[in-house]
């Protein structure tokens, strides 16, 4: 349980419970727009890599009843299912009802986590193939950050490649120190496997600020640049599978073109060659 736990005397004035409380045990600001924080795991929690939960925090009393409702966001699980944490990167919206505040916790405190993992960003709503795409703008980062932990996503295909688009470099810290430790640090290569760890190729962008490579993911791929730089020939039904995530327009610009070279969108009820997420905020 959490520091807001009912304190069992009978003097004592109860405080408030939080349904479904768990505890935050780190919390990271990467800039002032974006932040990731780990919570305490219920010991009951199962999820696929690439699912989403739903949490939050108590909204403020409603003026006329004075009741108190939790205010809930999905948020893509960004850590993997072997981890005993748990891991969520957010955007801060400084007007959002639930950002403008979860912004602010700090460890030690409790969030809201209903423990009911759900999504489509999963292995099984794709058939099986050779190469896997991972296209990420912004936070649509958090499930690939754990599917790209999961040793199965390895086993899965003979090539997995990730691509971060954001506005400038520093959105891009996340995604790139995650990379670095799954490529640097010992305890991930020996769980996921050196070799499998070979087959992984990280694919940054910017957008408003000058870096190495420049443009929007979809610009990238419609005029071949991405294919070009990646030595590869084609992307085909027979060979690639994807996962989006990311704002409504890249999941609504990038669906087109996918499905240009032929791919279809899969469900976990229907499994096929791609299949999109769109980033939660607010
Ligand atoms: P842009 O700077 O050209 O809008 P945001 O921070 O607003 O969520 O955006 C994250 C990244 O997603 C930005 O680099 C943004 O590029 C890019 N983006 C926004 N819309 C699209 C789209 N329709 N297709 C591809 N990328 C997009």
């Amino acid at each position: 349980m959490t520091e807001h736990s009912p304190v069992s005397t009978n003097t004592a004035k109860a405080v408030p419970t939080l349904p479904d409380a768990q505890t935050v045990t780190a919390v990271t600001h990467w800039t002032d727009r974006l932040f990731s924080f780990r919570v305490t795991r219920p010991a009951s929690l199962r999820f696929r890599s690439g699912e989403f939960v739903m949490i939050g925090l108590m909204g403020d009393p409603d003026p006329v009843t004075a009741k108190v409702r939790p205010l809930l966001r999905a948020y893509s699980i960004a850590s993997p299912s072997w981890d005993e944490e748990l891991e969520f990167y957010s955007i801060k919206v400084q007007d959002g009802p639930l950002t403008s505040r979860l912004q602010h916790i700090a460890p030690g405190d409790a969030i809201i986590l209903r423990p009911k993992p759900v999504g489509t960003l999963v292995h099984d709503a794709l058939l099986p193939g050779k190469r896997l795409w991972l296209f990420a703008t912004g936070t649509g980062f958090a499930p690939f950050a754990s599917l790209l932990r999961d040793p199965e996503t390895y086993e899965k295909f003979e090539e997995v490649i990730v691509t971060h688009t954001c506005r400038d470099v520093a959105e891009l810290e996340y995604s790139r120190q995650l990379i670095d430790n799954l490529l640097a640090d010992e305890m991930l290569q020996e769980l996921i496997g050196a070799d499998h760890l070979a087959k992984l190729r990280y694919y940054p962008t910017t957008t408003r600020e000058h870096s190495p490579r420049m443009g929007r993911i979809t610009d990238l791929l419609a005029d071949g640049t991405l294919l070009r730089d990646l030595g590869i020939e084609g992307i085909t039904a027979d060979t690639d599978r994807a996962m989006v995530c990311g704002s409504i327009g890249l999941n609504t610009d990038i669906k087109v073109i996918l499905e240009g070279y032929g791919l279809e969108e899969g469900a976990n009820s229907d499994p096929k060659h791609y299949v999109v997420e769109k980033a939660f905020v607010g």
